[in-house]
């Protein structure tokens, strides 16, 4: 079964603004509480997302961030959260079947269909995006199967063929309700590691720790490549967009870590899928996210403050990345964040997690350069 939900460890770096090499790329987030005390230099308050939305969509509710994201809409008192699914009987039972909310509306969507979408996306105020085509349904039959494959091997998964069919919807309808222009629409849930498999020799030679991991390494079904061009595709329809590139996703890593938001594509590290939710939720309340792409790692032991302050600091994909200088300097600086004693990222098979490697373990897939992908299953390997 085609489960391809494997991707990363990654950690990431950080962009300032208005710096000049060699400055430190790293931007944590601004210690801010909940109830708006903040000790960074952020001074504004972080409004509550149903201030500023109503309805909000997201796709790929059923996945493993994607329910998340849809719980944490809910949390935090939105008033229309709209679950976009395949199969809305398996979806009523992953997301709370009868004690499910009232304000939750689980709405078939096949995201393969561009009229399906058009027809869903009527009077939302901004769609969090955490679908994937690299993932089957698992009843999916013989045909449905093959077509996923074929999908895959053009390259024409949702992740291309959907976000742009959806950013052009919301623009052209000018959706947006409460939603003020200068917030982000479409927040896309994307991946670390997709511009590594096209950066030259001489980059990847400086940041072996970020350009040789597995999922670079590998890039099984050319997964980075795709997920590189839907991105570029969505911010092609001048929609209003928040690209979220997270590092490995975890679910043992301790939830409420402070997420460390950095630029360059060069973060290594992991992240708990639950904080992963927060922060596309909370890029929904904030004009700061708007138009920008990070990567983001949660560092353990430090609280998950307002990410307010972090996101001011990092450049919008307008004004470019920093120079390199500054990029590697960013990275060496990560780089002693990766979990694990070894901390050689590098060295890693895929499926292989830190801890393993410490102990000289070999991975659930394998030797290094000798990982057995077959039935293109690779799991979250860090
Ligand atoms: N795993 C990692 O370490 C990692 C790291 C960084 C980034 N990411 C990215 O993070 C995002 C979320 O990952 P995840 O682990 O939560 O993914 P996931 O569990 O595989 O969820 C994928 C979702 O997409 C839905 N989907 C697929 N095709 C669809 C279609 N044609 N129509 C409607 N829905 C469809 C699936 O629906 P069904 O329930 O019907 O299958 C499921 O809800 C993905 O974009 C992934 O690439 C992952």
């Amino acid at each position: 079964m085609l489960r391809l939900g494997f991707w990363l460890l990654l950690v990431s770096v950080p962009l300032s603004s208005a710096f000049t090499p060699p400055a430190i790329l790293a931007t944590t987030v601004a210690s801010s509480t909940a109830s708006g005390a903040e000790t960074g230099t952020v001074q504004q308050l972080d409004v509550p997302v149903n201030q500023v939305v109503t309805r909000v969509a997201v796709a790929g509710a059923t996945g493993r961030v994607g329910r998340l994201v849809v719980e944490e809409l809910l949390s935090r008192g939105v008033q229309e959260v709209v679950a976009l699914v395949r199969d809305v009987e398996a979806a009523e039972e992953i997301l709370g079947g009868t004690d499910a909310p009232a304000n939750l509306q689980i709405t078939q969507c096949n995201l393969s269909s561009k009229g399906q979408i058009s027809s869903v996306l009527n009077d939302v105020d901004a769609m969090i995006w955490c679908a994937t085509g690299f993932s089957q349904k698992p009843n999916a039959g013989p045909l449905e199967k093959a077509k996923g494959l074929l999908d895959l091997a053009m390259k024409k998964t949702i992740d291309v063929t959907a976000l742009p069919v959806i950013g052009n919807v919301i623009k052209e309808n000018n959706l947006g309700g409460k939603n003020p222009q200068q917030l982000p629409k479409v927040v896309m849930c994307s991946s670390a590691g997709v511009t590594r498999t096209i950066w030259d020799d001489e980059k990847k030679a400086l940041m072996p720790g970020a350009a040789d991991i597995p999922i670079v390494r590998l890039n099984p079904f050319g997964a980075l490549d795709i997920k590189r061009s839907s991105e570029d595709k969505l911010r092609e329809t001048g929609v209003d967009y928040t690209v979220v590139r997270p590092c490995g996703l975890n679910d043992e890593h301790p939830v409420g870590s402070r997420p460390l938001l950095s630029q360059g594509d060069v973060a290594v590290g992991r992240i708990n899928r639950k904080d992963v939710a927060r922060v596309l939720v909370d890029c929904l309340t904030l004009p700061e996210a708007t138009g920008k792409t990070f990567e983001v790692i949660g560092v353990a032991g430090y609280p998950f403050g307002s990410i307010r302050g972090a996101l001011s600091n990092l450049r919008s994909d307008e004004e470019g990345l920093p120079p390199l200088d500054a990029i590697v300097s960013t990275y060496t600086t990560l780089q002693q964040l990766l979990p694990g004693e070894k901390q050689d990222s590098a060295a890693l098979a895929m499926g292989q997690t830190y801890e393993q490697l410490d102990k000289d373990e070999v991975g659930r897939l394998g030797e290094r350069g000798k990982e057995i992908l077959d039935d293109g299953a690779p799991r979250p390997s860090s």
